[in-house]
């Protein structure tokens, strides 16, 4: 019998025989409790906090409570298959870390990408990686190793730009292009509002346009003279408010799958599909940027129904591999883990994601093996039932 994700807990088990404590917590609430005694203020606000009185950000994650997988028995779940197909790739885990822009200022050594990156290499989790970094493509891509990963565009206004990012990834061996669409404008985040706090306008979280010769033609001095300038120069072009006419260009821009980040409505999928998109990313961005109420998980399976086979990607309140296999379940392809990584790597760096990352696929597998689900597909056939 192969390795299975579940073992991981024996391994946590023996080395406590031999009185060795975990170094990490292996939940996402104890995770929280030690990233808040690491963390600077600013950068914990920054990355806790979401839009207006994040209302959104709290259904996300209660969402997930009124679903339970309904056990089954006499099916001898010995070994389980996680891996997925997506965009031509058999992919070893069902999971993959979701874009945060300022993850590599989570970091002590503020290169948090980097860090992320290698935890990708170590468990075979895909990383989609942001526009926002504090490392270049050039470098983040090659420290992925064998595991594929994504790059998620903040298109700017500039086209140009643009068509640089989504070159500059696809040479950096980027697998997949994920253009998020909910970001043109930053949503009403009172936390960072009431501390005056916007991290890239402090120039953090920048490399990629301070590399990049299309921006810095727009510089009248470099950002290591001025980066105050640099970063209002950002500001100003960071994004555009794409319309379904943008697709084309976005396409033509690129060989790679492209996903489109931050669908809700089954209309909107069924569209971008019709125009060409390869993959639906179903998130709300966490509740970070509109606080409209509706729970990402509680628009997934119209969403599965419209894409009618297109991969579904999703994220937005995944905390544990309870959750994993409850989106999995519903429909999702792949399931993204976002604010959980950004404490694991703040409480233990590359260490700390990898086995927060090995965490959450040994929970979701052991969840599958004890409830009789040994495959993904056996969960979608029926695995769910609603509990309110
Ligand atoms: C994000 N998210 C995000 N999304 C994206 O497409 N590009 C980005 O640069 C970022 N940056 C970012 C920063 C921070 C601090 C957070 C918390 C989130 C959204 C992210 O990809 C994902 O959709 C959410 O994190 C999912 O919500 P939860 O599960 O983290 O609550």
């Amino acid at each position: 019998m192969s390795e299975q994700y579940g073992d991981f807990q024996l391994e946590i088990y023996h080395a406590g025989v031999q009185g060795v404590l975990p170094r990490y917590p292996v939940d996402f609430a104890s995770l929280e409790r030690k990233a808040a005694e690491v963390l600077p203020e600013w950068i914990l606000s920054y990355v806790a906090g979401g839009c207006g009185d994040e209302h959104t950000q709290r259904a996300n994650v209660e969402a997930f409570r009124k679903w339970g997988l309904m056990p089954r028995m006499f099916n001898g779940s010995y070994q389980r298959d996680l891996s997925i197909e997506l965009f031509g790739m058999r992919l070893p885990t069902p999971v993959f870390t979701s874009p945060i822009g300022v993850i590599g200022i989570c970091a002590q050594d503020f290169h948090g990408d980097l860090h992320v990156a290698r935890a990708g290499a170590r468990t075979g989790v895909p990383v989609i990686q942001s526009t926002l970094s504090t490392d270049p493509v050039e470098d983040l891509g090659p420290a992925l190793g064998d595991t594929p990963g994504f790059f998620q565009l903040y298109t700017p206004k500039d086209r140009d730009l643009a068509i640089s990012f989504i070159q500059r990834a696809e040479r950096a061996g980027y697998k997949a292009l994920v253009v998020t669409l909910d970001t043109w404008i930053t949503g009403w985040r009172p936390r960072d509002l009431n501390r005056a706090n916007f991290p890239q306008l402090r120039g953090y979280c920048l490399a990629n346009y301070f590399t990049d010769d299309h921006f810095l033609k727009k510089l009248p001095k470099s950002p290591e003279e001025d980066l105050t300038a640099a970063a209002a120069e950002w500001a100003r072009g960071f994004a555009r408010s794409l319309t379904w006419d943008d697709l084309s260009w976005i396409r033509e821009a690129t060989s790679l799958p492209v996903v489109v980040k931050g669908i809700s409505h089954p209309d909107d999928a069924r569209k971008a599909i019709d125009l060409g998109v390869d993959g639906i990313y179903c998130s709300n961005h966490g509740g970070r940027q509109a606080n409209g109420g509706i729970p990402a998980l509680d628009v997934l399976p119209e969403l599965v129904e419209a894409a009618d086979g297109v991969p579904v990607l999703f994220d937005s309140g995944v905390r544990s591999g309870t959750d994993v296999v409850k989106a999995l379940a519903l429909g999702a392809t792949a399931v993204g883990i976002g604010r959980p990584y950004a404490y694991a790597l703040a409480v233990g760096g590359e260490d700390g994601v990898v086995h927060f990352l090995r965490s959450v696929l040994a929970e979701a597998d052991l969840l599958m093996a004890i409830d009789g689900y040994p495959t993904i597909a056996d969960l979608r056939a029926g695995g769910l039932r609603r509990v309110d």
